[in-house]
């Protein structure tokens, strides 16, 4: 893989694409960025219980990326109205926060949220349980935390792309098998590159042989982001050209950290 440096930064080059390398430093700042998303997703699991709306969520997430001295990556984007996505029950990815929805004891709502500190971008999911809900429900969502934890861990200077695709997925069937159920794998959505904008190359699938893909490099940053389904994994965008749902209404969670590669492992950038 050549190296080549421009105006904009220092890229690493794989098969005509430009995979951005951060020095140190630049790894700093967006650390701050991705605390600033932790504490701003915190911030929303705190207040996400029966009788809050998502809409709400959305303002006390904007109002605590100000506040931190942060701008919201998601609102404006490709038109997009909101500073994250409220995926609620069926809905996996990309759900449009709002006052009429409601949250009700036994929802699992997937939370994501971007923020962009000096330029540089941090992006991070969670899924949470709204009051109590079902020994199913907990074990999904606790599958896709492993799922990405799995796929954190093998963001490896050294190692090569879809090592971490192959972790992901690894660790989901292996949760399937411990849970007596099949998680489905969403497969149209995917993690990516992610530094000076939110989505950059590469595209990284959350399944398929590892060993594929280009080299890690220290430097490079990937939002890892599994998504699992109770059901069939078949995913559709709704009307609003946004919400992406299971076809078959089965419930679906998500999770997602920023994770940069350097010389001393993998660096989870948006923990608190
Ligand atoms: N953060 C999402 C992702 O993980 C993208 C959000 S799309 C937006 O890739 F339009 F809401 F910004
Ligand atoms: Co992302």
């Amino acid at each position: 893989m050549r190296v080549i440096s421009r105006a904009r930064g220092v890229f690493a080059r794989w098969r005509g694409r430009d995979i951005e390398l951060k020095a140190p430093a630049e790894i700093e700042a967006m650390r701050v960025a991705g605390a600033l998303v932790a504490r701003t997703l915190a911030a929303v699991v705190e207040q996400t219980k029966p009788g809050v709306s998502t809409g709400e969520l959305d303002e006390l997430a904007e109002q605590t990326i100000r506040d931190g001295g942060g701008v919201p990556s998601f609102l404006g984007y490709h038109g997009y109205p909101a500073s994250i996505c409220a995926s609620v029950n069926e809905q996996i990815v990309h759900g449009i926060p709002a006052r009429e929805r409601i949250l009700a004891e036994g929802d699992l709502i997937s939370v994501d949220c971007g923020a962009i500190v000096d330029g540089w971008h941090g992006d991070s999911a969670v899924t949470i349980g709204v009051g109590t809900v079902s020994e199913a429900d907990r074990a999904l969502s606790a599958a896709c935390r492993a799922a990405l934890d799995a796929g954190s861990a093998a963001v490896l200077a050294g190692g090569r792309l879809t090592d971490i695709s192959h972790a992901v997925q690894t660790a989901a069937i292996d949760a399937g098998r411990r849970d007596g159920v099949t998680y489905g794998i969403v497969a149209e959505y995917g993690g990516h590159g992610i530094g000076t904008s939110m989505h950059m190359d590469p595209f990284l699938p959350n399944h398929g042989d590892p060993g594929r893909g280009p080299r890690l490099r220290p430097g490079m940053a990937l939002a890892v982001e599994p998504m699992l389904t109770a059901g069939d994994p078949e995913a559709l965008e709704l009307a609003d050209g946004w919400t992406v749902v299971t076809v078959d209404g089965s419930r679906a969670v998500h999770w997602e950290h920023t994770v940069a590669v350097t010389e001393d492992g993998p660096r989870v950038l948006t923990l608190p």
